[in-house]
């Protein structure tokens, strides 16, 4: 694959190592021009298109709801929602759907999600009644299909899972998972937190066969404060909005009010106008530059080396959790190190960035029982060479750390 650094303005900004692609991957220059020329030259608010730059600006909105569209191969932009992020999504679909939930159904979801994923559908449980239930995981923390059975039955409502994991990096066949939920129980609603594999592995709600989908773009080389909410259209009808305001009203008088129709029956309030106009630019990033494709292939090719590196330390003091996956993350902790003391020493001794902690997936620890964890996780921008100085100073760190960060 050629290299494509120089699309992106942070590596002229900085000299370390960037190692944190999980929490947000690096931005465009496209992106970021686009999103300046938004604020510079165009700044009209959108849905008013009576002068000639809000025009501009709603037509970029539609344009990028059509790309989105196409992109996760749904059928049609009016299911495409704007939000502010992953988060936003999540909870717009959870609280959305509160009143389709009743006591003695139950929602089931896994121990690794993030607190997205998790923490909006505990509020309705404490709210409603119903099961929470988690899927039972193999030991990588992907999700066991055969055991399914365990957790799913005639009152499941909801089947809420991350395609891949922040943490663990394990990435479900959601498509295999999503049959054999729907072997036992066809009637149900699957919702897809896409947040981790939307920038890696290909989206494909029809072959995926979900229903609801949430991801961020600022993991896709996009802009922060800008995510997508995708629903099935009947899905999209049956779901109450979040927010009330403009924008999403049709009539109101002083004793009624209609809502306007899907998709902006969600999007109360001024959109991030810059942001998805800049957003744009990820699609022609990925139709000019690198295909999903290309980029999962080069990212398998440095986790494959970086399981060799792994493989050579010859180390019990280093444990890495994750190697076995394709997923461009690496998880690892140094005995009786605290993780957040490596990660300093990480950045103060070797300029790496990595993140460390609990990584917001704090039922973690109940499935591979590690408290935190430190987390490098890398994208199709790295090289083998920056995995080898990874490795050379997780080697030297064991025992250098404390002296480095004193
Ligand atoms: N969800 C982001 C992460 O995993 C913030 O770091």
């Amino acid at each position: 694959m050629k290299n494509l650094r120089s699309l992106f303005p942070y590596f002229t900004n900085n000299d370390g190592i960037y190692l944190d692609n999980a929490a947000t991957n690096l931005k465009l220059q496209s992106v970021i021009a686009a999103e300046m020329e938004f604020m510079q030259k165009i700044n009209a608010n959108p849905h008013t298109a009576d002068f000639d730059n809000a025009y501009i600006a709603t037509k970029a909105i539609e344009e990028c709801r059509e790309k989105v569209a196409q992109f996760i191969n749904c059928d049609s932009k009016d299911e495409i929602v704007f939000t502010s992020g992953t988060t936003h999504s999540l909870n717009q679909i959870a609280f959305g759907l509160k009143k389709h939930l009743k006591a003695g159904d139950n929602v089931v979801i896994t121990t690794i999600e993030h607190a997205s994923n998790l923490l909006p559908w505990m509020v309705l449980r404490d709210e409603i009644g119903f099961e929470l239930r988690y899927a039972p995981l193999d030991a990588d923390g992907l999700i066991m299909t055969e055991r399914l059975t365990e957790v799913i039955d005639a009152k499941t409502a909801i089947f809420s899972f991350a395609s891949c994991s922040n943490t663990m990096g394990a990435m479900n066949d959601v498509a295999a998972v999503s049959a054999a939920a729907r072997a036992i129980k066809g009637e149900m609603l699957i919702c897809i937190d896409a947040a981790q594999s939307i920038a890696h592995e290909k989206t494909d709600v029809k072959a995926w066969d979900v229903d609801l989908l949430a991801f961020s773009t600022h993991k896709m080389f996009g802009p922060f404060g800008l995510g997508v909410m995708w629903a099935k259209k009947a899905v999209l009808e049956m779901m109450d909005p979040l927010l009330y305001g403009g924008g999403n009203n049709h009539v109101i008088t002083t004793d009624k009010y209609v809502l306007t129709n899907i998709p902006h029956k969600f999007e109360a309030g001024t959109p991030n106008a810059s942001a998805i106009y800049a957003f744009n630019q990820v699609f022609a990033f990925f139709e000019n530059e690198a295909s999903l494709a290309e980029i999962r292939a080069q990212e398998h090719e440095l986790k494959a080396y970086a399981r060799e590196l792994a493989r050579n330390i010859h180390d019990t003091d280093i444990e890495v959790y994750n190697i076995e996956n394709d997923s461009p993350i690496i998880l690892f902790n140094i005995k009786n190190v605290p993780s957040q003391d490596f990660g300093t020493y990480l950045s103060s001794k070797w300029n790496i960035s990595v993140r460390t902690g609990s990584h917001c997936a704090k039922m973690l620890c109940e499935f591979n029982g590690c408290k935190t964890t430190v987390r490098a996780s890398f994208s199709f921008l790295n090289t083998k060479e920056e995995l080898e100085l990874l490795f050379k100073a997780i080697k030297k760190g064991k025992t250098e750390w404390l002296d480095a960060i004193l």
